[in-house]
């Protein structure tokens, strides 16, 4: 990739982390057209942890999936860090996303025939870095709570630790931006917490920008600003208190 703003996203420091415009995209099936997310300008600040909430079907996945570079726009734009991702050829998109975007699918979608430590690491590889410091990995680990199950493949964990590996593989790049899909699904309401403090301690102390799909107001709670979705469309969208419980480090 030659492209030296795409290498250094810090050369040319964005307004917006997140900047979308008119964001339409239309799944045509054969039984006709679905209008998955229709007209959607929203821009996401630095540091900001933005949650989406909306019932089955409303096209949270799918906003999550445009803005990650996963599947290309019926009409608008995506900008992540000034850069029009949809105006790059898809190999600048993989790796543009593995060093600025860490993604958490709702389906978690692990590789079956590597181990949660080798699933962890894939991006990572896949960016061509080699060597991840040992005391990250073990930290990052330990913080998941998965430390003892590293060497195990997916088919042996339980879906909660399945989650946990596929919330590792999106961290342990240090993305400037998160996007989780619903990434507390899984998990009892310990674990959860767990996850929603580390991903809150994101924002507020290394200043990442996380947005987060959820259906549990609790979750959707520990953001700064929830957006609620309807039929592809935000209908809603309300600050939230910044009283909430205080996070420890
Ligand atoms: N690949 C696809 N092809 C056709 N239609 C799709 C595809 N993916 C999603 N849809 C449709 O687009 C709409 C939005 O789906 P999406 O997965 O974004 O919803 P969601 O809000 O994430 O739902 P959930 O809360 O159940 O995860 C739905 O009507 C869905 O059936
Ligand atoms: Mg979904």
């Amino acid at each position: 990739m030659n492209n030296p703003e795409m290498n250094n996203p810090e050369m040319n420091k964005p307004e917006f982390p997140v900047e979308i415009s008119n964001l339409t995209k239309v799944y045509k099936t054969r039984s006709g057209s679905v209008n998955a997310v229709c007209d959607i300008s929203l821009c996401v600040n630095g540091g900001e942890f933005l949650t989406i909430m909306g019932t089955s079907g409303s096209g949270k996945s799918t906003l999550l999936h445009l803005i990650a570079g996963l599947t290309n726009p019926t009409v608008g734009s995506v900008k992540i860090n000034n850069n029009e991702i949809y105006n790059l050829t898809d190999s600048q998109r993989t790796q543009f996303r593995c060093r600025n975007i860490g993604v958490i699918f709702q389906a978690f979608n692990l590789i079956p025939t590597l181990t949660a430590l080798e699933n962890i690491l894939l991006p990572s590889l896949i960016d061509g870095q080699n060597k991840v410091p040992l005391e990250k990995l073990d930290n990052l680990l330990n913080a998941l709570e998965i430390y003892d199950r590293r060497y195990h493949r997916p088919d042996s964990l339980s879906g909660g630790e399945q989650q946990r590996v596929a919330i590792g593989r999106a961290l342990l790049i240090d993305p400037a931006i998160v996007l989780a899909d619903e990434p507390t699904g899984n998990l009892d309401s310990v674990n959860s917490d767990n996850i929603c403090k580390l991903l809150r301690n994101l924002c507020d102390k290394e200043h990442r920008t996380i947005v987060l799909v959820t259906h549990e107001k609790s979750v959707a709670d520990w953001g700064d600003r929830c957006i609620t979705l309807k039929d592809g469309r935000i209908i809603d969208e309300r600050i939230i208190n910044s009283n909430r419980k205080e996070v420890s480090a």
